[in-house]
Parts: structure tokens; sequence; C-alpha cells
């Protein structure tokens, strides 16, 4: 039985929290740190959210340790994994601290703001007697993951085209709105579009340049950004992301990707399935991986890698940093208006 602490019970942490309540047989939550009273006590009725568990609740906590300062959890000998859910800013510190402590980490996206603090903390992981992932859901929402098979063992030949899309409301859930804050989230091509370059990432590889056009306000955030990743192959790849559309849009996340001999397309806002379209046949929805949505996939299969002390290889840390760097690759390119190299 793994005992996790959770630090964070904001949108993502309760959702991570209910996560774990499904797979009681191999984890619980025996320690929860917030820095408000209300959210350390359950009273997550204030907390919204744009996907899963969006709607506020009142949870009674039982005998589950509440932490004010994140440090004393981390010290706590009786955690086994500290899962990290706190804003983006906080991510190296507690990472680091709690790789030192000896725990597994299993640490909310982005990675980090910046190269130094990912560099941080791939150095200390290396040493680290623990395992350690960024929860980077998409490559284990079961959508995306039907694209990966379907990619991989080229059923429908090779990629002529893929568009990942991102598309949301202005976020109004965070606490005291810090994911507006450009300095504290890295605005949306970091927070929400990270999604997309991660997944793009580990399915098609480091592209070679990247030309790519944002919105940004007069605070220096991108509320909006569309990239072109340009390939030595002959494949179009363009990744769009915003959360600067009125109230009322909701969210969505979706892609269209064109093979040879056949086009997969899905978005979720649609409320369609996953299909597949080819010429001269009725479109089909196929079967998906089974499994829960991307964020159980993930806590699942990070629970697995720390019972049996494996590194993750569906999304390493490493791919998590490269994923920030491509991300500031975007915010150059759109910054000086041109074509920009992606060295990682
Ligand atoms: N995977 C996803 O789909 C997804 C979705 C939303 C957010 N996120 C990521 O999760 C992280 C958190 O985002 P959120 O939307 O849940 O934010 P949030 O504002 O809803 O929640 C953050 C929580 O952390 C607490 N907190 C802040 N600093 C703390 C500290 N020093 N010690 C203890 N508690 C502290 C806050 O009180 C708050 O309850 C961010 O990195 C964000 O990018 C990921």
């Amino acid at each position: 039985m793994i005992r996790v602490g959770l630090i964070g019970a904001g949108f993502i942490g309760r959702n991570h929290f209910n996560q774990y309540e499904k797979l009681t047989e191999r984890a619980r939550v025996v320690a929860l740190c917030d820095k408000e009273a209300d959210r350390r006590a359950g009273d997550w009725s204030k907390v919204g959210g744009n996907l899963g568990d969006a709607q506020g609740t009142k949870r009674d906590l039982g005998s589950i340790k509440p932490y004010t300062a994140w440090q004393d959890l981390v010290a706590d000998p009786g955690i086994d994994l500290v899962d990290i859910c706190t804003p983006t800013f906080t991510h190296r510190e507690i990472v680091t601290a709690a790789l030192r402590a000896g725990k597994h980490v299993l640490c909310e996206k982005p990675m980090a703001l910046n190269l130094d603090d990912c560099d941080a903390m791939l150095a200390v992981a290396e040493g680290a007697k623990g395992q350690f992932m960024i929860a980077q859901c998409i490559r284990f929402w079961p959508e995306y993951v039907y694209l990966t098979q379907v990619f991989q063992d080229r059923r429908f030949g090779d990629l002529q085209a893929l568009q990942l899309r991102r598309q949301a409301e202005t976020p109004a859930y965070s606490l005291n709105s810090w994911v507006l804050n450009p300095e504290l989230s890295g605005g949306a091509i970091l927070d929400l579009h990270v999604h997309d370059v991660d997944y793009a990432l580990g399915l098609l590889g480091r592209p070679e340049a990247i030309t790519a056009q944002a919105c940004i306000q007069a605070n220096g955030a991108s509320d909006r950004v569309h990239a072109l990743w340009h390939y030595a192959k002959p494949q179009v790849v363009q990744l769009e992301g915003f959360w600067d559309m009125p109230a009322g849009f909701g969210f969505n996340m979706g892609y269209t990707a064109v093979f040879e001999q056949a086009a997969v397309q899905w978005d979720l806002s649609s409320g369609k399935p996953v299909t597949v379209y080819r010429r001269g046949q009725q479109p089909e929805s196929p079967e998906l991986p089974p499994g829960g949505d991307g964020y159980f996939n993930e806590i699942d299969y990070f629970l697995g890698c720390a019972e049996r002390n494996q590194r993750p290889s569906v999304s390493t840390p490493e791919e998590s940093r490269h994923a920030v760097a491509i991300g500031l690759a975007e915010k150059e390119s759109a910054h000086k208006g041109t074509r920009v190299a992606v060295q990682l």
C-alpha cells in the first residue's frame, strides 16, 4: 500500500484525490497540505475547474493528516509518494525537496516555467531513491492513446497532417487567479497548450524548427498561440491553444490526423466519439483502449512505477522538460515574428 501525501487541494489536487479513491487497494491519501484552511479541511466547495471533476464538493477527510506547510508533509516518514498539485512556480522547490527526502514524486504539468528549474529537478531526480514523473495526462488519455497506436502501427499509412487543438474560455477558477499571471503560470502556452506540445513531442519527436504566432496582452501573457512545427519529413503539423474565449464557451480539446488511407478526428466538446473517415466508406467509431480517463490512467501508471521501482517510460521527466523548451521556443518565435530552430 502506497501512502500518498497530496500537496495542493485546488482544481487538479481535488481531481487527483478522487483518482486515489478509485485505487484504494494500492494507494491511500494519508496526508493533505494546502495553505488555505478550508481546502486543507476538505471544503472544496469553492474549487472550480474546466474538465473532469469541475464541481465543488465538501469532503469528510477522516483520518487524513492535514498539513499547513508542505515542508512538514515532505518530512513525514509515513509518506511514500508526494503528489504535487500546487501552482507551477512552486514546482521546483517542492519537487527537489520531496526527491531529496526519498519520496516518489508525481508533479503536475508544466514541469516548470523555465529550463533552469527543469534541469535542477532532473539533476536531483538522477540520484534519487524515488521515482519521478510529471503528470502529462494527455499521454494517458484514451482518445490520444488510440491516435498514438494508429500512428505507430501505420494501419492507415503514413501521417500527412496533424492538427492538435485546445480551446477554452478564460480560466476563472484558479485561486486568486494566479493562472492569469504569466510570471506565475507561463500563460496559455505553458499552462494549457503544453499538453499538446508534450503529446506531439512524444508522437513525432523534436521538430527542426517552429513558426508561431500568438496574441500577447499588455502584461506579456500569451492567451492564444498557433504554431507550425517543421520536420524534415513532408508532413503538416499545426498546434493551436487558446483561453481567450468569452465565458460560456467552455472547454474543448481535440485533433484531426490525416493519414494516407484515412482521417481520424475527435473533439471533446462535440460529444462524438473518435471517428475514422475513409474515402468511399461510412465513418467508423473505433474501440478505444480500456481504462479510465487520462487523470486516472496517469496515476494508475505512476503507482505501478513506484510499486516496481521502475522509471516511467510513457512520459519521462526529460520529455516534460523538452515540452517546456518547445513552449518557450514557440513564445520566442511569436515575439520575434520569425521561424526559430529547436534545440533541446
Ligand atoms: N493536468 C491538468 O489537466 C491540469 C489542470 C489544471 C491545472 N493543472 C496544473 O496543476 C497545478 C495547479 O493548478 P490548479 O488549477 O489546481 O490551481 P488551483 O489554484 O485551483 O489550486 C492550487 C492549490 O494549491 C494551494 N497552494 C498554493 N501554494 C501552496 C503552497 N505553497 N503550499 C500548499 N498549498 C499551496 C492553493 O491554496 C490551492 O488550493 C498547476 O501547475 C497547473 O498548471 C493541470
